[in-house]
């Protein structure tokens, strides 16, 4: 079977802009898509739900208990929303947060229990990860993005595809027009490139190179079209930038 691991942007599912506030009618479109998926992981960012939160918090690189808390429930309550969506469209998804199965070291995953996920993917459930603060065996705590998250949930699982939904075309070249394929042999950093507290699109580009290495298809669609994403998985071309590994 054909597995894919799908990342939904928070720029997608959420304004950006404004603090706290859900893209209904996208989560809407997108679980009209992956419904009719056999076997999909599904993991989400934060958007104006975890950034903010983690942007106040996180100001001195440290962070204390409550604080932790603080973020990893701005996180939960934008999962619950999605979650809602997800049920009203018949997708059986089934929460993982990402706290309760990695282990970061120096803000890098270092371990994951993925059983509890992977028999669930076994007995017919939609898996839905997100972005979190995450136990980090060299500082405490380290903030995960669902872009790391995405990249080695693809590895481990031995997915066949990986999708990060965005809320642009693809990376953009300086035309704003969309790179068709990037590859570990261009120069990565010089992709336009908006930081924020797990990183930019450079970053996500790193954790894509990661996947593809490994022999995983790669892709950054537009979240915001999610019949693109359907379109890929049935082997179409669609608009939008592949990420491969040359060796
Ligand atoms: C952020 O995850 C998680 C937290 C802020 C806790 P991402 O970095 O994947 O979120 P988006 O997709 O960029 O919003």
């Amino acid at each position: 079977m054909v597995l894919a691991v799908i990342k939904l942007g928070g720029s997608v599912v959420t304004d950006k802009e404004k603090k706290g506030v859900f893209r209904r009618e996208v989560a809407v479109a997108f679980f009209k898509q992956i419904k009719g998926m056999r076997e999909v992981v599904l993991v989400h960012g934060g958007g104006s739900f975890g950034h903010p939160v983690a942007l106040e918090y996180f100001r001195h690189g440290a962070t204390i208990p409550l604080g932790i808390s603080e973020i990893h429930r701005a996180m939960v309550e934008l999962n619950s929303l999605i979650v809602d969506v997800a049920l009203e469209q018949g997708v059986p998804v089934m929460p993982f947060p990402a706290s309760s199965i990695f282990v970061a070291e120096n803000g890098e995953i270092k371990e994951c229990f993925l059983d509890p996920l992977r028999l669930s993917l076994k007995r017919g459930m939609v898996p839905l990860c997100y972005g979190d603060v995450v136990a980090d065996s060299a500082r405490g705590f380290s903030i995960l993005s669902g872009d790391s998250i995405a990249s080695a949930l693809a590895v481990e699982l031995g997915a066949e595809y990986l999708v990060y939904c965005i809320d642009k075309d693809g990376v953009l070249d300086e035309y704003g027009l969309p790179i068709r394929l990037l590859t570990n042999r261009d120069q990565i950093h010089k992709v336009r490139t908006i930081p924020d507290i797990t990183g930019s699109i450079e970053g996500k580009v790193r954790e894509a190179l990661k996947a593809a290495k490994a022999g995983v298809k790669t892709f950054i669609l537009n979240g915001l079209h999610p019949e693109r994403l359907s379109m890929l998985l049935e082997g179409k071309e669609v608009i939008g930038t592949e990420v491969r590994w040359v060796g």
